[in-house]
């Protein structure tokens, strides 16, 4: 199946490419049968296994202009295009529905400017989220941005997919601390937006409308990013607690004990973290078990000062009861492995086949009723009984609860239909009879494109509508919104 309102690749266009790109490595060609289908194949699926295209060509422009004319060309003969950074998105968005050519930007990789008094980096859309940060460490500064998939996930992806990560509670979104955008429209017009500055109230802020438009309306090719003082002093703190009420103290008590030196509050119930250990096998942090886990960081200025806070929080919080036990990393190795304790949930939900991937924000005290709600859907409907047989492994909650967003997911062993339809819309119109958001940091993709209706209104999407074609009449780029 094709969308027929677009062209098909021919030699012809594939040539064009070629001499615009000049290089072999920046063409894959799978149209005249030059590269093979499993040079192509990572292209066409995406992090999750999910959902998979059948483009034929992959375009990897060197520079804006490259982009530009790309663009440009498509744009002329009706070819469907569709951007990809590190391919890392969880909702469909970066691979192509039907055979879009693939624009990556991986060989858009430069570190172009950073000014050390500021913070202010400027680097391509292609630049990797960690080889980004670790420049920045050495100038003592920190991308304001980290998750999971930093090892693969471009800036530009980042950006369009406005990704909210680890430490929003501490830096703000990406609408904060974006500065700066440089993207190509759909046309090939370049869009130079490159501010560096914070303060700039001279007229509509165009680059927002980049921000989180996950390739809808141009391609982005650089960022201009403010990067905040790299902490000297971080810690960790893992612990356990008996209820979700308790859990909703622990974060009260975080907020008002540790103050500005709060960095990161995250969740994980008790099922997210028996997923992690039956696929990793590894010694949990905590004895027992116990029905959810927070990890609580601190980055501040002073180790000691930092570390005795950090203590008299823990020792608060378990004379009082609101915690049962818990653990503070004494060293680097420490560190990291309670961090993977949270950000490995990902990788090890899919062990079994599949996910269900529901990534939402709710008033924060109603939270994780929703996890329990779909448990006991699932359970009623047959569909997770606890045998081999059964499709549903576990439903599982966890997520970044110091912005009030839930990862709500569904470790299946199969992609089936009536666990589909179990789900939904019961899970979105859960979410909308709460005034709560069907996608608070991963976007709509081709996953949740069709069920917008359940976050925003009608004039609302109506208004997205009027701007998508304001940039892009003819459409030749991947259409994420309803149309
Ligand atoms: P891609 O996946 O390649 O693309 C994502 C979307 O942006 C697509 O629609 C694509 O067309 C578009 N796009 C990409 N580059 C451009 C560009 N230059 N111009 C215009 N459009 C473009 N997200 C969070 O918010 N928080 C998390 O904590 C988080 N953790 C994650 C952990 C793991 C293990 C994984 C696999 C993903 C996680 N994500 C998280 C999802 C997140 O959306 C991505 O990791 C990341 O932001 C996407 O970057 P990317 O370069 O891989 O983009
Ligand atoms: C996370 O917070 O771990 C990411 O958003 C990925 C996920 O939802 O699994
Ligand atoms: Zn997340």
């Amino acid at each position: 199946k094709r969308d027929e309102r677009f062209a098909q690749i021919t030699n012809e266009h594939v040539d064009y490419f070629k001499q615009l790109l000049g290089k072999d490595s920046a063409v894959i060609d799978g149209v005249t049968g030059a590269a093979a289908e499993d040079e192509i194949e990572p292209f066409n699926l995406d992090w999750m296994r999910k959902y998979k295209g059948h483009c034929k060509l992959v375009l990897k422009p060197g520079s804006t202009e490259e982009v530009s004319k790309i663009l440009k060309y498509c744009n002329e003969n009706m070819l469907a295009v569709v951007p990809q950074g590190g391919n890392t998105g969880l909702v469909g968005g970066s691979v192509p529905v039907f055979d879009e050519i693939v624009v990556s930007t991986s060989r858009m990789n430069q570190i172009r400017f950073f000014d050390e008094v500021t913070g202010v980096l400027v680097a391509d859309a292609g630049v990797v989220l960690e080889v980004a940060d670790q420049f920045l460490a050495e100038k003592g500064y920190i991308f304001p941005l980290d998750l999971g998939a930093k090892g693969s996930c471009h800036i530009g992806g980042n950006v369009s997919t406005n990704a909210g990560g680890l430490r929003l509670l501490r830096y703000g979104s990406l609408h904060g601390t974006v500065l700066g955008v440089e993207a190509v429209l759909p046309d090939g017009t370049i869009l130079n937006d490159l501010s560096r500055l914070r303060k700039n109230n001279t007229g509509y802020d165009l680059k927002q409308l980049f921000i989180g438009a996950e390739g809808t309306i141009g391609m982005i090719t650089a960022v201009s990013v403010h990067c905040p003082q790299r902490s000297k002093a971080v810690n960790v703190a893992f612990l356990g607690v008996e209820s979700y009420d308790k859990l909703l103290q622990a974060f009260r008590e975080a907020k008002t004990q540790l103050g500005e030196i709060l960095s990161a509050f995250e969740l994980m119930d008790s099922q997210s973290q028996n997923i992690y250990h039956k696929v990793k096998g590894n010694t949990r942090p905590l004895d027992g078990e116990h029905p959810f886990y927070c990890l609580i960081e601190t980055s501040g200025s002073n180790s000691e000062h930092d570390s005795a806070k950090l203590e008299s929080f823990l020792e608060d919080l378990m004379t009082k009861e609101i915690v049962s036990d818990g653990v503070m990393a004494q060293d680097e190795t420490q560190f990291k492995s309670l961090w993977s304790q949270r950000e490995g949930i990902t990788e090890t939900l899919g062990h079994w086949g599949g996910v269900y991937k529901y990534d939402v924000s709710i008033p924060i005290k109603e939270m994780y009723q929703l996890v329990e709600d779909t448990r006991k859907r699932l359970e009623d409907a047959g569909l997770k009984d606890g045998t081999e047989e059964s499709p549903v492994v576990d439903v599982v909650g966890y997520g970044h609860m110091g912005d009030c967003n839930l990862h709500l997911n569904i470790a299946v062993r199969r992609y089936d239909k009536k666990v589909e339809e179990a789900l939904e819309p019961f899970v979105y119109e859960w979410i909308s009879k709460r005034n709560g958001s069907i996608s608070a940091e991963h976007g709509l993709g081709i996953a949740k494109k069709k069920y917008i209706g359940y976050s925003r209104n009608e004039t609302t999407v109506g208004l997205m509508k009027q701007i998508k074609n304001l940039y892009d009449p003819v459409s030749a780029y991947s259409f994420l919104l309803p149309h």
